[in-house]
């Protein structure tokens, strides 16, 4: 009988068929099949092989069971190669699996809001010149937003800052301007404070205007403060802010709690004068509704809109856009 040979020979085709099935799987599930027609245990070709032993001379029996051996370890290093390579995706390209060649994709962590960071930049700025961040609460009173800041409640600038009013007669501040009073009967001076925070006005909601809005409030307080401190003081921080060749200039204005008042426009890179705060040297009538001597102490004083020096700064066209919560508008201000 000439059957060891044959069973021999058909052993070195199944090998090489079975190695080639090996290399041509490109995916786990494939492999498996593969694994399933040649190593099966019921159904796999070698198994298949081997129960034809019987067949055999028994002298051959041996020869043949070792090369089916063979042929089985042979395949299950062929086998477990390729799982590893599928795995770690140097398999075929378009094989399951990650591929390593794609580019990265970034996580979104959520970033610090843009007027938030207006402000941050801002309060750095005057740290550097020696302010400290001062703060006060949103819900005031009228003595405090009004009356203390020599603003009697039926003075016209009292009507243009019309707000929320609250039970107990507490009202959502307009402006933060309440906080330099807070700060003078808290503390002695010398004052250097800055005091950003949320106001609101009974506004409409358009473009320019938001009836809730961020403000940043200075105040500087001492024996011998003047209005050259005022200047030197915002000229610098402007300089710091938009750079070094930036101008500022005061025109005239009136606030209740200033005199003299003024308008700060600052003149950056691109030739524009804006208008970027109201300033001024502290009415004494401020002084003393705070319980200081103003005889012995002046100050100066600025109030400026940070949603504002956003605006311009980015060239944003619509103050809304910092209150609608759009991530497509907000992550273009996130800092790496
Ligand atoms: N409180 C003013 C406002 O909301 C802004 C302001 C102007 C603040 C002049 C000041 C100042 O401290 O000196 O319109």
């Amino acid at each position: 009988m000439s059957g060891s040979p044959s069973l021999l020979d058909e052993l070195g085709t199944l090998e090489k068929e079975a190695l080639a099935a090996v290399e041509a799987a490109s995916t786990p599930g494939e492999l498996e099949a593969a694994r399933i027609t040649f190593l099966g245990r019921k159904e796999g070709r070698i198994s298949g092989i081997l129960r034809r032993l019987g067949e055999m001379d028994p002298a051959e029996r041996p020869r043949v069971g070792a090369r089916a051996n063979e042929v089985k370890k042979a395949l299950q290093e062929a086998l477990d190669r390729r799982e590893e390579a599928l795995a770690t995706g140097r398999g075929t390209p378009g094989a399951e699996g990650p591929d390593l060649t794609l580019p990265g994709r970034a996580a979104w962590i959520g970033g610090v809001h843009p007027v938030t960071r207006v402000i941050d930049d801002l309060v750095e700025i005057f740290r550097e010149l020696g302010f400290t961040r001062a703060r006060g609460p949103e819900a005031e009173t009228e003595w405090y937003n009004f009356e203390a800041l020599n603003t009697p409640l039926d003075h016209p600038a009292a009507d243009e800052q019309d707000t929320l009013y609250l039970k107990g007669g507490h009202l959502l501040r307009s402006h933060t301007s309440p906080v330099q009073v807070r700060v003078l009967e808290q503390y002695e001076p010398p004052i250097r404070i800055l005091a950003p925070g949320m106001v609101y006005r009974r506004d409409t909601f358009d473009a320019t205007h938001t009836p809730a809005f961020a403000q940043l409030e200075g105040l500087v307080v001492d024996e011998g403060v003047t209005f050259v401190d005022l200047k030197a003081t915002l000229a610098e921080f402007a300089r710091r802010y938009w750079g070094p060749d930036t101008k500022i200039r005061f025109r005239p204005s009136f606030f209740p709690f200033t005199e003299p008042s003024a308008e700060v426009d600052v003149k950056g890179g691109d030739g524009e004068w804006l208008e970027i705060m109201g300033a001024g040297m502290v009415d004494p009538a401020v002084l003393e509704a705070a319980g200081l001597d103003a005889e012995r102490y002046t100050g100066f004083a600025f109030g400026m809109g940070p949603g504002r020096i956003g605006l311009l700064r980015h060239r944003i066209p619509d103050l809304r856009l910092f209150l609608e919560n759009d991530v497509r508008f907000l992550s273009r201000f996130a800092r790496p």
